[in-house]
């Protein structure tokens, strides 16, 4: 770094530090605000009560695979692991 004057330094810096804050608020702000949760209904219930994530995401596309009742839609995004997305709250 020894080449560049401290003034552009400085904005070197000041860009690169924006640019941090500006990836953290997209990391911390979009999941939490687009992705619903596990729903909180008859069907769900039960996946509330399983303790392993894993074990209550086995069932998840028995409805949720294509073809069957609450298929997903064509634009969703990959889906191996569900309640890391949808949250159980
Ligand atoms: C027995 C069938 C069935 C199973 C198993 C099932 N779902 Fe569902 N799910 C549905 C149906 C039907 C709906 C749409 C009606 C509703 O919201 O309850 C739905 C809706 C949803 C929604 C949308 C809620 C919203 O706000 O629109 C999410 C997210 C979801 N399920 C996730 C899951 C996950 C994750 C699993 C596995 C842990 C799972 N489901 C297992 C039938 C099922
Ligand atoms: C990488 C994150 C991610 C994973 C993993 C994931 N989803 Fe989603 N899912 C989303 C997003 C984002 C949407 C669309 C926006 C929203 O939820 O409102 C969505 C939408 C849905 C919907 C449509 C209803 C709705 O809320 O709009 C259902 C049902 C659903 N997902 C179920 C599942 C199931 C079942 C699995 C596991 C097989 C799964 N998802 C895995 C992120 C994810």
């Amino acid at each position: 770094m020894s080449g560049l004057s401290s003034p552009k330094k400085l904005a070197l810096n000041a860009a690169f530090i924006i640019i941090c804050i500006g990836i953290l608020i997209f990391l911390l702000r979009a999941p939490k605000e687009t992705t619903s949760p596990l729903p909180h209904d008859d069907i769900h219930n039960r996946f509330h009560a399983m303790k392993g994530k894993k074990e209550a995401e086995q069932y998840c596309l028995d409805c949720h695979g294509p073809e069957k009742e609450a298929p997903l839609p064509a634009d969703h995004p990959p889906k191996y692991r569900c309640l890391f997305c949808h949250k159980r709250q």
